[in-house]
């Protein structure tokens, strides 16, 4: 098969370039043949916020934004969240296939028995406040591990990682719980083994002095269905900042750590919490006619709505709406939907939203979800980062195995002063900016 090419003419020099063209795209490096004298560096891409530049090649995950298709290793995520438990999805995304009987077996029993924390991470948690976010908490709790677990640090060696991987997973849910039972002021609670991955995180958070917690089966795979759906989505800002800071050989726990600090912003992960900051603003049906009206006019951003990749309906958000009916004929319907279906009507109608392609995302609907199962708006976040762990490390782990991955650091423009002359302090001006 003859190999696509991309021929390009330099105005600056009328010298013509051809450029091979690979998987829909071509690479920087090879337009940096294209100079206007030998000492010129070459020509660079400038895509601020990467808005158009593959960093990776990766199996992992697949989305088709326009047609609002998600994959894991190849399997449709409605496929997976019907028929699969979360840590079975957890399997494909780190191993790439499906898990048989023994292999998901063996696979649950290890990440069961990597749910316990060092008794050390009680200290760590004592010292945050009453009042500290439960993400503040996590990403702090999450580096500390590295301090727990220093060989972690030996990122090369493939049993290493795999043995950090389980503790990371394990251990997610058992950070996630003891923050908010800090919150609290509640004693907390240790895993229970005898219970699977979303009841055990049900049973640290809610046990109170029953002797065995009974998770309500319904509600425990609604949350196991949340996992996977949150669980990876290709390159997107925490995923990336993984990438990034793995990709100086830093240990996962930091890398983990900073993915997690990353997903915590309003923009990214943080959009749930926002979701229902938002609902509370409107406050009912009747207000969100004018409260659409304030967004088209530049004030403020629809949370839970628009996505970089998904310029139609995040098939997530599809699954969760079908999943809040299971959840709230257990809890009882959250008002709060009436409002957000109301939003979401309206909004899919109107042209300032249809003209740019914005649709729920997986955040608009989650939250709700969430407050009816009884989590408070700060823990949202949480709830994200404990399934995005697997993606997050799925794809750290896919970029130190790639042989084209080297550390990250890209180019800029420079536009400020060059080669100014030195003034000493007596001889300068004010500046006048720093008040
Ligand atoms: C997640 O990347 C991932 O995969 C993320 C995620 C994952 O699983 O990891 O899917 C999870 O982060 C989902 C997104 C959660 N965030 C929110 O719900 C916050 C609200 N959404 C926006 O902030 C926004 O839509 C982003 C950040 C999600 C995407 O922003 P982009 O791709 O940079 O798009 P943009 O800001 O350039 O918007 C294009 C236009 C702009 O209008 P104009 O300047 O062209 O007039 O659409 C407007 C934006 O103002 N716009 C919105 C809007 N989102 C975009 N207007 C109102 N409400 C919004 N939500």
């Amino acid at each position: 098969m003859t190999q696509d090419t991309l021929k390009i003419t330099d105005s600056r020099t009328n010298l013509t370039y051809t450029l091979p063209v690979d998987k829909g795209t071509v690479r920087a490096l090879d337009l940096r043949q294209m100079k206007t004298s030998p000492n010129d560096f070459g020509l660079m891409t400038y895509d601020p916020a990467f808005m158009n530049t593959a960093s990776c090649q990766s199996t992992i995950t697949f989305i088709d934004g326009d047609r609002g298709i998600l994959e894991y290793r190849g399997y449709p995520i409605e496929v997976l969240a019907e028929h699969c438990t979360f840590l079975e999805v957890a399997y494909l995304l780190l191993f790439g296939e499906l898990p048989n009987e023994t292999e998901l077996k063996d696979w649950v029993y290890e990440i069961t028995h990597h749910t316990m924390l060092h008794e050390n991470t009680k200290k760590f948690m004592e010292g945050f406040r009453h009042d500290a976010h439960p993400m503040a908490m996590l990403v702090s709790t999450v580096a500390a591990l590295a301090t727990i677990y220093p060989e972690a640090r030996n990122i090369h060696d493939p049993a290493n990682r795999l043995l950090q991987i389980k503790r990371l997973i394990g251990k997610m849910p058992s950070i996630a719980a003891m923050s908010y039972r800090h919150s609290l002021g509640f004693p907390y609670v240790y895993p229970d083994n005898d219970l699977n991955y979303a009841e055990n995180f049900m049973n640290m958070l809610w046990k109170m002095v029953e002797p065995k917690y009974v998770a309500n089966p319904v509600l425990a795979r609604a949350l196991d269905t949340l996992f996977i759906l949150h669980a990876d989505h290709e390159q997107n800002c925490s995923t990336s900042t993984m990438r990034a800071v793995g990709s100086s050989h830093a240990d996962p726990y930091l890398a983990t750590a900073a993915a997690a600090a990353a997903l915590s912003g309003p923009l990214h992960g943080g959009a749930n919490e926002e979701v229902l900051k938002m609902l509370d603003e409107i406050g009912s049906k009747q207000n969100v006619s004018g409260y659409i009206k304030k967004v088209k006019e530049g004030h403020g951003k629809l949370m839970g709505f628009g996505h970089r990749v998904y310029k139609n309906y995040d098939p997530r958000a599809k699954i969760i709406k079908w999943t809040a009916e299971q959840v709230f004929a257990i809890t009882g319907c959250n008002p709060k939907l009436d409002i957000a279906l109301e939003l979401e009507r309206i909004a899919l109608e109107d042209d300032y939203f249809v003209t740019r392609k914005l649709y729920p995302n997986v955040d608009f609907y989650s939250g709700i979800i969430y407050q009816a199962m009884g989590f408070k708006p700060e823990m949202f976040t949480v709830l994200f980062a404990i399934p995005r762990t697997v993606g997050w490390l799925a794809q750290w782990q896919e970029m130190l195995t790639d042989p084209e991955q080297k550390i990250a650091r890209p180019r800029q423009i420079y536009t400020g002063h060059r080669s100014r002359r030195f003034l000493p302090i007596e001889k300068r001006a004010l500046v006048g900016i720093a008040d």
